[in-house]
C-alpha cells in the first residue's frame, strides 16, 4: 500500500514538472473529442437537410463537417508533434536523473543490480513509465470529456438510448478491475523477465572469448533460447489479460450497438424519428462506446506505467553517497584509519579492529594471501564503502579532519583488471585530467613505460583502442591505466596489482620512473610481488583482517625475491 502511494506520488512529481504540457495536450485531447461528438450532430442536419430538401440546411451542415474536420486534422497534428516533444524531454529528463542517482549511489547497492537490468530500467521502464503520463493519462481524460458529451447529446434526444449505450460503462470498469490488478504483476515480472535476457545477452556478447574458447557457443544458445522462452510467455499471458479484457468490453459494445440500433429501428418504423435522428443516434452510440474500448485498450498501458514507475522508483529511492571534496590538491600531513570493522553482507568479516597510518609522502606495500581484503581495505580508503565501525580522519597541517568529504579526490587509483575505456588512448588519459595538454600526455606515457610501444602506433595516443582496452596486451593496458592515474596529479597514488602483467624488468622501470619523477608522493603498492617491496618504505600485512607491520623483515623479503 506504502508503495503503491509513493508511485502515485512518484508520477505526479512528474505531472507537475510537465503540467502545461500535459494540459494542453488534454484540451487538445477533449476538444477532438467534442468534435468527433459535433461530427455526429451536423450528420443528423446533412442527412435531414437532404431527405426534406432543404438544401440551404444541408449545405450549411455540410461546409460546417468540411470545417470541423480541417479542425480536427490540424489539432491532431498539434497534439501529435506536442506528444512526441514532451515524451522526449520527460524520458530524458528521467533519464538524467536516474543516470545522476546510479552514479551517485552507494558502491554496494550498485553492484547488487545487474547493469542489464540497470539497463532495462533505464531504456524500456523509463519509455513505458514516461509514455504512460504522455500518452495514456491526457488520453484517458480526452476519452472521458467525449464520452460525457456523447451522453448528454444522446440524453437530449433519447434518454432510453442513453442508458442502452452506457450499459457498458460498468462493465468495463469491472473488467479493468479484476483484470488490473492481475496485469501489474504479470508487467512487472515481464519486466522482470526482460532484465534477465538483456543482462544475458549483455554478459554473453562481453565475455564471448571465455564462450568461445570454453567452446560454449551452442549452449549460449540454448540458454538464450530458455530466456526468450520464459519472456515469451509473459508476453503472451499480458497480452492474454488485455485481450480478455477488451474482448468483454468489445463483445459489450456490440451488444449495445444492436439494442441502439434496433431501438432506432423501431422507432423509426413507427415514425416516431427521422432518419438523420436514427444516424446520430448510431453515432453517438459510438461515441460513447468507442472510448469505453479505447479506455480498455489503456488499461494495461496504464497499468504498466504504474509497474514501470514501481520499478524506476526503487533505483531513485536508493541511497546516496557522501560527497567528496572536488578540489584535488590537499596538503595533507597524514591518513588515519582506526579500529575499522568491515564485513560484506551477513558474511564473516573481512576487516576487524584494523589500524592503518599513512605519513605524506611513504611509500607503503601492502601484501598479503588473495582474498585478505587489501583492496577492500583500499575501497575504504577511497569510501566506495563504509565500515560498520571505526573512523578516518585526516591530519591536515594542526587541525584534524573526518573525512565525511571523502578522500578520493586525494587519490589516484590504478585498479586491479583492465579498466580501459573504448576510444583513444588519448581519450582514456583524459579520464585522469580533462584539461591534459598533449606534453603533459607524452610525459606521463613516458613515465607509465607506454612510450616504446606508443611511438610505433601510427596514430601515437589517438590510436583508438577497443572495449575494455582490446587490442593493447593486458601489460600495455596496464602502463596505460597507470599513465591515466599520474596525469591526474594526486597526492596519493594507490596501484592495485597495477603492473601484474609486465614482466619483472619493465615493472621496476616504471616504478622507479614514478619514484624518480614525483619525489615526494604518497604512494600505496598492493602486489604479490616481492620484488617491488624494494621501494616501499614500510611494508604491511593484511593477515586474518587485521594489519601488521612487516618493516623490520622487509629487509629479508627483497633479499628473498632478489635472490639474496
Ligand atoms: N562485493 C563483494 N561482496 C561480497 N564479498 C566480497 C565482495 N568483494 C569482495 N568480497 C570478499 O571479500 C574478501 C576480500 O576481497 P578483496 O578483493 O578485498 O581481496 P584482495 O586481498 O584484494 O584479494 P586479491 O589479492 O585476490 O586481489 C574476499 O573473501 C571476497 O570474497
Ligand atoms: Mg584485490
Amino acid at each position: 500500500m506504502k508503495r503503491n502511494l509513493s508511485t502515485v506520488f512518484w508520477l505526479s512529481v512528474w505531472v507537475k514538472k510537465y503540467f502545461w504540457s500535459l494540459i494542453t495536450l488534454i484540451v487538445i485531447g477533449s476538444v477532438l473529442s467534442l468534435l468527433r461528438v459535433a461530427l455526429a450532430v451536423l450528420s443528423k442536419a446533412l442527412i435531414d437537410g437532404a431527405v426534406e430538401g432543404v438544401w440551404q440546411q444541408a449545405v450549411k451542415a455540410c461546409l460546417s463537417f468540411v470545417l470541423v474536420i480541417v479542425a480536427q486534422i490540424i489539432l491532431k497534428g498539434i497534439s501529435t508533434m506536442l506528444s512526441v516533444n514532451t515524451l522526449e524531454n520527460m524520458s530524458n529528463q528521467m533519464r538524467n536523473k536516474l543516470f545522476h542517482r546510479l552514479s551517485h549511489m552507494r558502491w554496494l547497492d550498485y553492484t547488487a543490480y545487474h547493469t542489464g537490468d540497470l539497463m532495462t530500467r533505464i531504456t524500456s521502464d523509463v519509455n513505458i513509465a514516461a509514455g504512460g503520463l504522455v500518452r495514456a493519462v491526457p488520453e484517458v481524460i480526452a476519452l472521458t470529456t467525449g464520452v460525457l458529451a456523447a451522453v448528454i447529446t444522446l440524453l437530449i434526444y433519447d434518454p432510453v438510448m442513453a442508458a442502452y449505450a452506457l450499459l457498458l460503462g460498468p462493465a468495463a470498469m469491472l473488467a479493468g478491475y479484476i483484470f488490473g490488478s492481475r496485469f501489474i504483476v504479470i508487467h512487472e515480472k515481464a519486466q522482470e523477465a526482460e532484465s534477465n535476457y538483456r543482462s544475458y545477452i549483455q554478459e554473453s556478447l562481453e565475455h564471448i572469448l571465455i564462450q568461445k574458447t570454453f567452446c560454449r557457443e551452442e549452449a549460449m544458445e540454448q540458454n538464450l533460447s530458455r530466456l526468450q522462452e520464459t519472456k515469451k510467455k509473459l508476453v503472451l499471458k499480458k497480452s492474454l489479460a488485455s485481450q480478455i479484457t477488451s474482448t468483454l468490453v468489445t463483445g459489450g459494445f456490440w451488444i449495445c450497438y444492436l439494442l441502439v440500433f434496433g431501438w432506432g429501428a423501431y422507432k423509426l418504423y413507427k415514425g416516431l424519428i427521422s432518419f438523420g435522428t436514427l444516424t446520430v443516434f448510431i453515432q453517438l452510440v459510438a461515441q460513447v462506446q468507442s472510448p469505453f474500448m479505447e479506455l480498455a485498450g489503456t488499461l494495461p498501458q496504464a497499468m504498466s506505467t504504474f509497474s514501470s514507475a514501481r520499478r524506476l522508483l526503487k533505483l531513485e529511492g536508493e541511497e546516496s553517497e557522501k560527497q567528496y571534496l572536488k578540489e584535488v590538491k590537499l596538503d595533507f600531513s597524514s591518513i588515519h584509519l582506526e579500529g575499522i570493522h568491515f564485513s560484506y553482507k551477513y558474511e564473516a568479516p573481512v576487516l576487524q579492529e584494523l589500524f592503518f597510518q599513512i605519513q605524506k609522502g611513504e611509500v607503503i606495500g601492502l601484501i598479503g594471501a588473495s582474498g585478505e581484503g587489501k583492496t577492500t581495505l583500499i575501497h575504504i580508503l577511497m569510501q566506495l564503502i563504509e565500515p560498520q565501525k571505526g573512523k578516518m580522519f585526516i591530519q591536515y597541517r594542526q587541525e584534524v579532519w573526518q573525512t565525511e568529504a571523502s578522500l578520493r579526490n586525494l587519490i589516484a587509483y590504478v585498479p586491479q583488471g583492465n579498466t580501459l575505456f573504448s576510444g583513444s588512448i588519448a581519450e582514456n588519459l583524459r579520464i585522469g585530467d580533462p584539461d591534459a595538454t598533449k606534453a603533459e600526455m607524452l610525459m606521463v606515457l613516458k613515465t607509465a613505460d607506454a612510450m616504446d610501444f606508443i611511438s610505433k602506433l601510427e596514430k601515437g595516443i589517438d590510436t583508438i583502442i577497443g572495449e575494455r582496452g582490446i587490442g593493447l596486451s593486458e601489460g600495455q593496458a596496464q602502463r596505460i591505466a597507470i599513465a591515466r592515474a599520474l596525469i591526474k596529479k594526486a597526492p596519493i597514488l594507490v596501484l592495485d596489482e597495477a603492473t601484474s602483467a609486465l614482466d619483472t624488468e619493465t615493472e621496476e622501470r616504471v616504478l622507479r620512473a614514478i619514484s624518480n619523477q614525483y619525489k615526494g608522493i604518497t604512494c600505496i603498492i598492493i602486489t604479490h610481488r616481492l620484488t617491488l617491496l624494494q621501494f616501499c618504505d614500510r611494508i604491511l600485512e593484511l593477515n586474518k583482517g587485521r594489519l601488521y607491520e612487516k618493516s623490520e623483515i622487509s629487509s629479508t623479503y627483497v633479499s628473498e625475491a632478489l635472490g639474496g
